[in-house]
């Protein structure tokens, strides 16, 4: 069994074939009837456990399109509510045998420890301030519609990089795919040693007109649990991304969903320079190649470091054991939810 669960994992040339496979299947996007039989009988599981507009609607369009069917999950009004930890929450909806269970978490590493609790492929869709994979793969896709590829490009990534899974994710992307990346921002928002990711860094946005992209991100209050910048004001006099700062050949790029009058000023946001909603767009037919990888039975997303989790595929329906051999108990001794240290030990910028 496959798993999405870095943007790690994959090579150029795996960035490449999701990227092209998810251009074909933008034809399915504008036919009358905007459905393929590839995967009649598979059943993908969204499991949500922190807010989203964008990932969870474009997963759910993009396995409808391909005829699954979709369980939609979201931990509010659930018996999550009711202290049901994630494991015991991901064991019973296994039951269901899910072919694919799309993961979003505010919690490092979490769709990892999924993936060894379910045979079901798991597909990372944002874990806390540490990796959203999908993110990266169909930013790559609508830079490579709107400018043919992005070898050489000058990608300039703004803003809160230290609670962005998104940042992390497109740096090692943007890379892959030959960019040069700089990250910028307030000192407090640049994690120390980012560098290490083959990107450069600068504090200040003076030289902001060398980039041919600039992809802002948004102000992460949720994952700030102290004062990282003075006030959002300051921030947005120095760092805000607005009509002086973006030059007329720069494109603007911008996750979602956007603080307007913070990182973007609302004029940027609805000029014709802004890419964002040809990103929304790219969600569904990227997620549409993503899932269509992992349950075609192609297994193509076997790149570098894609973690086979022991249960083969026959096998692989929901209440398989793990690695370790056993189903787990039903009741986890950090039965509020999710093991804490494990997660604590997860990678982030
Ligand atoms: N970009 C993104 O992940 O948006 P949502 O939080 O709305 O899914």
């Amino acid at each position: 069994m496959n798993h999405l669960l870095s943007i790690e994992d994959l090579d150029r040339a795996a960035i490449e074939r999701i990227v092209t496979r998810a251009a074909r299947f933008a034809e399915v996007s504008d036919r009358e009837i905007k459905k393929v039989p590839a995967l009649r009988g598979r059943m993908v599981l969204n499991l949500f456990y922190e807010a989203s507009t964008r990932t969870r609607s474009s997963f759910e369009l993009a396995a409808k399109r391909l005829s699954a069917d979709v369980v939609n999950f979201a931990a509010g009004g659930s018996s999550v509510e009711k202290g049901e930890s994630l494991k015991d929450t991901v064991l019973t909806l296994s039951a269901h045998k899910p072919d694919a269970i799309v993961l979003r978490t505010p919690w490092v590493g979490a769709a990892e420890l999924v993936s060894r609790w379910s045979g079901a492929a798991i597909v990372n869709a944002g874990d806390g301030k540490h990796e959203h994979p999908t993110q990266a793969l169909l930013d790559v896709y609508t830079l490579r519609e709107r400018l043919g590829g992005i070898d050489e490009a000058s990608i300039w990534i703004v803003g809160d990089v230290a609670h962005s899974r998104v940042a992390r994710s497109n740096i090692i992307a943007f890379q892959r795919m030959g960019a040069r990346v700089t990250v910028a921002g307030p000192p407090t928002l640049i994690p120390r040693e980012i560098e290490a990711l083959g990107c450069e860094v600068r504090y200040d946005l003076a030289e902001l007109g060398s980039a041919d992209i600039v992809y802002a991100l948004r102000m992460q209050h949720e994952r700030m649990n102290e004062t990282w910048v003075p006030s959002l004001r300051e921030y947005a006099s120095r760092y805000q991304i607005n009509a002086r700062r973006l030059g007329p050949r720069q494109v603007l790029m911008h996750p979602g969903p956007v603080n307007r009058g913070v990182e973007l000023s609302g004029e940027v946001v609805d000029s014709p320079q802004t890419l964002i909603t040809e990103q929304v767009q790219a969600g569904v037919v990227v997620r549409m190649a993503v899932l269509y990888e992992l349950l075609s039975g192609s297994g193509m997303l076997a790149g570098p470091g894609t973690r086979p989790q022991g249960a083969s595929p026959g096998s692989a329906q929901g209440t398989s054991p793990g690695p370790a051999g056993a189903r787990a108990p039903k009741s986890l001794p950090d039965g509020s939810g999710i093991a804490g240290a494990v997660i604590g030990g997860g990678r982030s910028v």
